[in-house]
């Protein structure tokens, strides 16, 4: 059934120009635009949204990181988006990320990875929610 997933194109993406490219491959691959915004992120948001991570040692570097630039934050639909989505990412890591994906194409390491993509429905769920109010979902 078609339903969403959300995700950020990071800072180290938008700094290199890459908006425009991993837009297209999103879309390309079938993915509906339903909200976006290029917004940048603040420390208390970032730590906010990363906090099932502030125990883990690079929380600190992450929340650094995705506060240093603006992102581009979006709502995507497809069917079966969350799982289809994170196929086209890549591995968390671009050095075992596949051939062909966002990852592997755009990021630069294991940190700053180019994009995020929700690991489940329901963090999906959530993590639209965190960004965009009901009325800019279209
Ligand atoms: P993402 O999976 O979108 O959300 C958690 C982020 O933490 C991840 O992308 C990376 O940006 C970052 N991250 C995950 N693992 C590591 C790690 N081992 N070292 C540094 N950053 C990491």
């Amino acid at each position: 059934t078609t339903n969403r997933t959300f995700t950020m194109i990071k800072p180290d993406a938008v700094e290199k120009g890459y908006i425009g490219a991993i837009l297209e491959k999103i879309t390309s691959a079938g993915f509906k635009i339903v909200a976006m915004k290029y917004t940048q992120l603040n420390k208390r948001d970032a730590e906010k949204f990363y906090e099932v991570h502030k125990e883990r040692p690079f929380f600190s570097d992450l929340v650094q990181f995705m506060t240093r630039g603006p992102i581009v934050s979006a709502i995507l639909e497809k069917e079966n988006a969350v799982e289809d989505f994170r196929a086209l990412i890549g591995a968390t890591n671009p050095a075992d990320a596949a051939e062909g994906t966002i990852r592997k194409l755009f990021a630069s390491n294991m940190a700053e990875n180019a994009v995020h993509g929700s690991d489940s429905d329901e963090n999906a769920a959530i993590e639209g929610a965190f960004h965009f109010s009901g009325r800019e979902i279209y």
